[in-house]
């Protein structure tokens, strides 16, 4: 007679003993732990529909440098034990970027809807082995074991993004690659290239030259700290430049594109274009002679107005469009000084001319042209939040940096909007309150706690417009970040905590055990080798 209670408690005891969920990162939608491990051994295959034969084989490389293991790829085969790729039609209320992954003793199989819901579904595998998974060469000694889970998992917003300033230091295309590698990683899918500047070009355009052969170099660098006296700043003497060329720039977005990785693109207008203005002096307003900018801030040069200005600046747009697929091309918009404009009998004649009321409106006026020329070639605009000003332009998407303001009053009229305000998304903030034991950084205090708590949809937006919220960013500009190394440091691991804060519904984020998950999560970057910040504190 005590047999059958025996029995219940077994067949119930995966029920009650559960193991810790995985240290997954973003934290999926749903996982339920199992018992058990699947192995893998050099004899594993790979199991794949025709429409994830591409994915298979991407895991193969995935897998093949720290376990030397090159795992045959059987397309369209009837799989036996070992991994299975599906794509699966009955996945689709997961959406294009879900998945399911189910581990067990015998086997893995990830299914989608979509090819973006494969690769996410394998970066959950790689998360579910032993973080020495992610080495480029083989590491001995090490049992490659995934727990056996199920997993059910989807995005909460379609933007999840990063962005780089790559004009106030130059960051070399390798490093480029590695920071894309790493968004894939942290399923983000987007990568805003901070392009142009006051203080540098960085893009090759074919039919203007002088963009990169004069605007892409400055002829030194202001040391920090800032100086707001020019009489009291100090300069490092040392040349600084470089820019992408038209085939580095390809490669980039293929390098993107196989990650499921989106390249945004952005060329700053109508200001923060002194390096444009020094290359071709006609297109700015001022009568002064302008240089590459040294040093940081807002300056006070400004494109002009005039038809061939606006013609120059859609003939880069042109090359842009040839270059990177996006569908939104950025043209920037924020920081537009326009004393400039105010003082120039000729943009003044220019407003009159146009029938408008001020500079704002001419401002409104100039993206309205971008956004147009955009919108006609299939493309939509998005800009900063200063593109309000004036009139939004009919297509455009707000990137609302300034706090919610800027998005929300777009989400209200009909607009799409990119969440990345200062108080939340603005890496280059310091990260901790003692400074003194921190690289010195342009100021503010973003902890990785307050990045966690970010939820990109404001309380006070109407439920009608939350659809307009495509998701959030994080922003790196780098005034006072010189290098690769401390770019890292800035990025990871807040850049974590914004994966969460886009990918995870807010009823599964919890700090506390984001906390346990990013200490495995660490010896991921460890593998990687990101020079992430410590926690400490
Ligand atoms: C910005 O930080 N100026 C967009």
């Amino acid at each position: 007679m005590r047999t059958l209670p025996l029995l219940l408690l077994l067949v119930a005891s995966p029920l009650v003993a559960q193991t810790a969920e995985p240290s997954i990162v973003p934290r999926p939608v749903s996982v339920t732990t199992g018992h058990g491990t699947f192995v893998l051994e050099p004899a594993t295959v790979i199991w794949a529909d025709s429409a994830s034969a591409e994915l298979a084989a991407q895991l193969a490389d995935y897998i093949e440098p720290a376990t030397g293991y090159r795992f045959r790829v059987e397309v369209g085969g009837i799989p036996l034990a070992g991994i299975r790729l599906r794509r699966d039609p009955g996945l689709e209320r997961l959406g294009e970027e879900g998945y399911s992954l189910q581990a067990t003793r015998d086997g893995i199989e990830i299914r989608s809807a979509g090819a973006a819901g494969t690769f996410y579904g394998i970066q959950t595998l790689r998360q579910l082995l032993p973080p020495e998974i992610l080495r480029d060469a083989r590491v001995e000694g090490v049992e490659w074991t995934v727990p056996a889970v199920r997993i059910e998992d989807r995005p909460r917003f379609g933007w999840r993004g990063a962005h780089l300033d790559v004009v106030r230091h130059f960051m070399p295309l390798d490093f480029v690659k590695k920071y894309i590698d790493l968004l894939a990683l942290h399923k983000l899918n987007s990568f805003h290239w901070h392009l142009t500047d006051d203080q540098g070009w960085r893009i090759e355009i074919r039919k203007y030259p002088r963009l990169t052969e004069v605007g892409a170099w400055r002829k030194e660098t202001m040391i920090p700290p800032f100086q707001s006296d020019p009489a009291l700043r100090k300069y490092d003497g040392v040349r600084h430049g470089g820019f992408y060329t038209q085939e580095d720039v390809r490669e980039i977005v293929e390098y993107a594109r196989k990650q499921f990785v989106n390249v945004v693109p952005e060329i700053e207008m109508p200001g923060h274009a002194s390096a444009a203005i020094a290359a071709y002096p006609r297109l700015g307003v001022g009568s002064e002679p302008s240089e590459v900018a040294t040093y940081w801030g807002v300056f006070s040069n400004i494109f002009n107005a005039s038809d061939s200005t606006i013609a120059f600046l859609q003939d880069v747009l042109t090359e842009v469009m040839e270059l990177f697929p996006s569908r939104f091309i950025h043209v920037g918009g924020d920081e537009a000084d326009k004393a400039w404009w105010k003082e120039s009998p000729r943009i003044q004649a220019r407003i009159r001319e146009l029938g408008l009321k001020d500079e704002h409106e001419l401002q409104s006026w100039f993206i309205r042209q971008m956004d147009k020329f955009l919108a006609e070639r299939g493309r939509r605009l998005i800009g900063w939040d200063e593109i309000l000003e004036g009139g939004l332009a009919p297509g455009a998407t707000v990137m609302s940096w300034r706090g919610f303001t800027g998005g929300l009053a777009a989400a209200r009229a009909g607009h799409d909007v990119v969440m990345s305000p200062t108080q939340w998304s603005y890496f280059d903030y310091y990260q901790s309150a003692d400074r003194a034991n921190e690289p010195h950084s342009i100021g503010g205090f973003l902890p990785i706690d307050t990045v966690y708590a970010f939820n990109p949809v404001p309380a006070a937006l109407e439920p009608q417009y939350r659809h307009h919220i495509l998701g959030a960013q994080f922003n790196l500009w780098t005034e006072y970040i010189a290098t690769t190394r401390h770019a890292e440091y800035m990025a990871y691991p807040r850049g974590a905590a914004m994966a969460e804060v886009v990918w995870t519904p807010v009823e599964r984020k919890d700090f506390a055990d984001f906390k346990r998950r990013l200490a495995v999560h660490l010896q991921r970057l460890d593998a990687l080798s990101v020079n992430y910040r410590e926690p400490r504190e």
